[in-house]
């Protein structure tokens, strides 16, 4: 039994640089990271198959039924996915802990962005604190050895960091929503957040049971509200001049409410869900291009392009398994 590092009290916001990501003991990066450069599978795994640090590589190789991780749709950042036959809770646990703690401490980061002034102090700190406490999970995910030995402790570890931020959220969407709070986030979007952090829990726990089956029902009902919520963000958040944008991406959220709805009625569906979750990748990739580029005039800020290119990376590939 391999024991993990017990959490710590968060220091001052260790950033997840690039650099951070690119060094991750034992992934290796095959693809130039370049914006621009879209890959499908930008990276390779050891043959360990194991996200380790340098230091426990050597012992991973001679764990069975190690965690098998890979990282793809390498833009700013890559998307952690379980290695493409790994269908076995050990994986699946690791990737999505690698895929949502990053994600989570992004929405950290965007909280604190969108609180500004002397009166949102404290809560401009609260969202700080949860940003630190993400990436230093990350960075333990990342560097310890994952097997399946340690890997319910560590999702038991990881649901006990995130139920607190759950909270935070819907207290800040209520307080925002009666007017208690005067942030420039939306109770919708802290809502979207809370929603996405859920899911994460309930992946886990239901990993931790043993069972790493993806129902297809759930995927397209989970995903496709994220992506409906997404090109709604977007039309929101982009220049008033933009309209054939903001039209495009209203339209796409009406494509994913209605997707939602359809594939209630006929679950089968899975072809049109995926040409439509692929499309919405496409849509994002350019979407995060033209927007760090300057082609596109909107106050969304780059990392929240990708962040949102990056989850619908995640849907694709969720969609594929189920
Ligand atoms: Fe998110
Ligand atoms: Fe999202």
């Amino acid at each position: 039994m391999k024991y993990l590092d017990a959490p710590r009290e968060p220091s001052l916001v260790p950033d997840v640089s690039r650099r951070r990501v690119l060094t991750a003991g034992g992934i290796t990066f095959v693809a130039a990271f370049i914006t621009g450069c879209r890959s499908s599978t930008s990276v390779s795994v050891p043959p360990t198959g194991v996200a380790s640090s340098p230091r426990a590589s050597a012992e991973a190789a001679k764990v069975s039924e190690a965690a098998r991780v890979q990282a793809v749709e390498n833009l700013r950042k890559p998307v952690f996915v379980p290695e493409g036959g790994a269908l076995d809770p050990v994986s699946l646990s690791l990737a999505d802990t690698l895929f949502w703690t990053d994600i989570l401490m992004e929405h950290g980061q965007f909280f604190s962005m969108l609180m500004p002034g002397n009166e949102l102090a404290q809560q401009r700190a609260e969202a700080e604190r949860f940003k630190a406490t993400f990436a230093e999970q990350f960075d333990r995910a990342r560097t310890a050895s994952i097997d399946k030995s340690n890997y319910i402790q560590l999702n038991r570890q990881t649901v006990d960091l995130v139920k607190p931020f759950i909270d935070w959220k819907k207290r800040m969407s209520d307080a925002q929503a009666k007017g208690k709070m005067r942030s420039l986030v939306w109770p919708d979007f802290f809502d979207h957040t809370a929603l996405e952090a859920e899911r994460f829990t309930k992946r886990l726990e239901q990993f931790s049971r043993g069972n790493a089956e993806f129902d297809r029902g759930e995927v397209v009902d989970f995903w496709a509200k994220i992506m409906e919520d997404h090109a709604e963000f977007i039309a929101h958040l982009l220049d008033p001049q933009e309209k054939a944008l903001i039209a495009a991406s209203r339209k796409s959220a009406d494509l994913f409410q209605k997707l939602r709805a359809d594939h209630k009625t006929n679950p089968d569906a899975k072809a049109k869900a995926l040409v439509e979750a692929q499309a919405m990748v496409a849509f994002k990739t350019t979407a995060t291009k033209g927007i760090e580029e300057g082609k596109i005039k909107s106050i969304i800020h780059p990392t929240l392009a990708d962040h949102v290119r990056r989850e619908a990376v995640k849907f694709v590939d969720e969609l594929r398994r189920a």
